[in-house]
């Protein structure tokens, strides 16, 4: 019997599941196997990670399975040395899965002098892995040295694809961006190098700023939204094991209420199917809108936890944006004064939000990022 398809959340998504996307993943494709440089950005839960990993690196490896592919995750890296690490563990991880030859390690070996890589088992699991086996006076491996030995592959052995996931982040830590950039110049032209990230202000202060260095570096592309008539075909799919469906005026509305955010989107189906009363059922708004408030009150402890990372006036500031949104003039004296905040302070606290992605700004105006703990905030203000 064939797997059922489900409506997932807080987890990258098989190829399977990811309604849509073609044309990303179609694009993503070509750049990899063009050996082309691409931004590939968006907000969260868009499903990039998901495309990239489930559906180009699959395809790319079908294509070239001798290929190193390097996937490296920035989400929550702070300091040079997270950076550091994430590259050497996700090049372990590679080399892993590639059970490289013996000729590529000696050159290693060679190339990287702190090092006594080997094959290892899990002693667990019986799973081979893959260790560089770092000296343990050394703490860690520059990446730049990594990223060498990646070209030093793509070039003697077989093709490499690098992919770095919110990539945004070295632009919060004090000389990561001229590190990477120094160290992109460097690698084969030809060597395909993918960026994914959420912070739209933060890539575009690295990649589309003409007076940064790495403008004109790739390529952009932004994550394209699900549009209803896709999520409709997606949803009623899921909906058939409990005998519901949704018709289209029901999913725009859907759509619209919870900002085009599939995960959000998902979070609501799945609520859906699970409320006894709905079951055997043609959805509609109304039905949608109660589900939307159950799933914001059995959440509430979630969000009361991760408001309680933020001032007081943090807090304000995030509630009166939940209300009001969009709004164009945060540091405008009406907004300002809703919040009981002086001049000076909203600039700070509107950077520390864009910076942590709690709010998303574009010209329509400031949002909260999260449909869901807008929501929240609205409710319980
Ligand atoms: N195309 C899609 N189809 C269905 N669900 C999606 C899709 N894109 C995102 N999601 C939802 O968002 C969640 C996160 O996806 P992910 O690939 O991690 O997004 P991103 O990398 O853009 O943050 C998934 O678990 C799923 O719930
Ligand atoms: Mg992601």
């Amino acid at each position: 019997m064939p797997m059922l398809n489900r409506f997932l959340f807080d987890v990258v998504l098989p190829r399977n599941e990811i309604c849509n996307l073609k044309s990303d993943q179609q694009q993503l494709l070509k750049t990899a196997l063009d050996g082309g440089h691409l931004v590939y950005f968006g907000k969260r839960n868009m499903g990039k990670t998901s495309v990239v990993r489930s559906v180009v690196i699959e395809d790319f490896v079908k294509a070239e399975p001798k290929a190193l592919v390097l996937v490296v995750d920035f989400l929550g890296a702070s300091s040079m040395n997270d950076f550091n690490h994430r590259v050497r563990v996700a090049f372990e991880h590679s080399m892993s899965m590639l059970n490289p030859t013996g000729a590529f390690i000696s050159n290693l070996t060679k190339a990287i002098k702190s090092i006594r890589p080997s094959m290892t088992t899990d002693s667990i699991t019986g799973d081979l892995g893959f260790s560089l086996g770092i000296d343990h006076n050394v703490r860690e491996i520059p990446f730049q040295e990594i990223l060498k030995q990646c070209a030093v592959y793509h070039e003697k052995f077989s093709k490499c694809l690098l992919v770095f996931d919110e990539f945004q982040e070295i632009a919060l830590v004090k000389g990561a961006e001229a590190a990477f950039r120094s160290c992109f110049q460097e690698l084969p032209g030809d060597l395909p190098i993918i960026i994914l990230g959420s912070k739209k202000h933060l890539l575009s202060r690295i990649f589309a700023d003409p007076s940064s260095p790495l403008a004109n570096w790739g390529g952009f592309l932004e994550a394209s939204e699900i549009s209803a008539e896709e999520y409709l075909a997606y949803a009623n799919e899921r909906f058939q094991t409990s005998d519901q469906s949704i018709d289209l005026e029901t999913c725009h509305y859907l759509k619209l209420r919870l900002q085009s955010n599939p995960e959000c989107m998902n979070i609501v189906c799945f609520r859906l199917m699970r409320s006894e009363e709905l079951l055997n059922k043609v959805l509609d708004r109304a039905d949608v809108e109660r589900c939307i408030t159950k799933v914001v009150d059995e959440r509430a402890s979630v969000y009361m936890e991760f408001l309680s990372h933020f001032s007081e006036l943090e807090r304000k500031f995030l509630s009166e944006i939940a209300m009001r949104s969009p709004v164009l003039k945060p540091h405008g004296k009406e907004f300002l004064s809703a919040i009981k905040a002086s001049t000076g302070s909203s600039g700070p606290m509107l950077k520390k939000m864009l910076d942590q992605a709690v709010v998303y700004q574009d010209p329509n105006g400031i949002t909260l990022a999260d449909p869901l703990l807008k929501e929240y905030l609205v409710r319980h203000n």
